[in-house]
């Protein structure tokens, strides 16, 4: 079985080359260049690519792939929106994935957002590395008994309404569905009744037509004064533009953003000024009380084995024409 890895990066060619120990008859070869049109024909005598969320596995990489004799698509990833299922349907590509590989990774990067925006960890860090040991502008508050509003109770939202458990907080939830687990612990309650009531906001439900812009101004307008927001899920779940209004009319003690919804339009790749200009990216982090990280939440030790783990057994699933709760239908 012969997979050629697009988009390589080291970590992720050490934790795939760890993993393969365990995997005799599986051979790896790592490029660095992604999946799209012009990289497709790459794959030629390979049985299987493996690729992630900045791939293009649309209509035309797909089509390439199957004249190329690619049977099998391994995303090393839960999302599968880059790839047109239609078109691997029609060519009898198999598309697997990795559906949850680390809850706690993502929801311990959310906590750690909201404990660094709470407490201004990175001008703290700066201050006293220009030899400026004062207070001001650090000040924070308690997150003890205080109230999480946790939104989306999946696997990351359930792991962190655990780690607002441990903080001694209370914590409110809304979800379409209640989580049966956590239910000695978490009350579940409207949108509105969770905007008014919560001192910490996470918002940890999928990016759907539903979902999309759910915070937005009427949103923001219903949270608590000095409300911390942060969100590790997609970009898109927050309207930035608003959420800008949001902080100029002092709504949020603070904001951590893991995701934004520039993400996928290379902002910080390009770097022009005309493009940073016009990035509300650019224009959020000129907020004292905003901190952003590049969609890390996922990048542990842990969750990165088990990201390797779980895609080599896709790949020997397919092999033995097994079927798995990984495909892709
Ligand atoms: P999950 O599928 O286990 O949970 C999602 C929850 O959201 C479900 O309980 C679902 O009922 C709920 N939900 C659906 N529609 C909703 C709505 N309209 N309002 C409120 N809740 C709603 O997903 P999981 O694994 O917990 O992941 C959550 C999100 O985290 C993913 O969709 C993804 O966007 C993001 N993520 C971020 C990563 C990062 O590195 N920052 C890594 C992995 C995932």
């Amino acid at each position: 079985m012969k997979i050629l890895f697009y988009d390589t990066k080291s970590y992720d060619r050490d934790s795939f080359q760890d993993t393969l120990k365990d995997f005799p008859g599986v051979e790896i070869e790592y490029t660095k260049s992604d999946l799209d049109p012009r990289t497709a024909a790459l794959a030629e005598g390979f049985d299987a690519v493996c690729a992630f969320v900045s791939s293009d596995v649309g209509v035309k990489t797909v089509e390439i792939l199957h004249n190329k004799g690619i049977g099998l698509i391994l995303m090393r990833c839960a999302g599968f929106n880059n790839v047109d299922m239609e078109a691997s349907r029609k060519y009898g590509i198999r598309v697997m994935r990795v559906p949850g590989y680390s809850p706690e990774a993502v929801a311990e990067h959310a906590m750690a957002l909201a404990l660094a925006a709470n407490r201004r960890l990175y001008k703290a860090y700066n201050k006293v590395r220009e030899n400026d040991f004062s207070l001001s502008g650090l000040m924070g508050f308690n997150f003890y008994e205080k109230t999480a509003g946790i939104i989306g109770t999946g696997k990351i939202g359930a792991a962190m309404c655990r780690i607002c458990r441990g903080f001694g907080m209370k914590v409110i939830a809304y979800d379409v569905y209640e989580n049966p687990a956590l239910k000695d612990f978490v009350e579940y309650v409207s949108l509105d009744k969770l905007l008014s009531g919560s001192d910490l906001i996470s918002l940890h439900c999928p990016l759907m037509d539903s979902t999309y812009h759910m915070i937005n101004i009427g949103t923001i307008k219903k949270m608590k004064d000095g409300v911390i927001l942060v969100n590790t899920s997609r970009g898109a779940l927050v309207k930035t533009e608003d959420l800008i209004e949001g902080i100029r009319l002092h709504k949020f003690a603070g904001v951590g953003l893991d995701v934004y919804e520039e993400e996928t339009n290379n902002v910080f790749e390009d770097r022009s000024d005309e493009i940073l200009e016009h990035s509300t990216t650019a224009r959020l982090l000129s907020f004292p009380n905003v901190m952003i990280t590049s969609h890390q939440g996922f990048f542990t030790r842990e969750a990165l084995s088990a990201i390797a783990e779980t895609t080599l057994q896709n790949a020997l699933d397919y092999e033995a024409g097994r079927e798995s709760a990984n495909d892709v239908k």
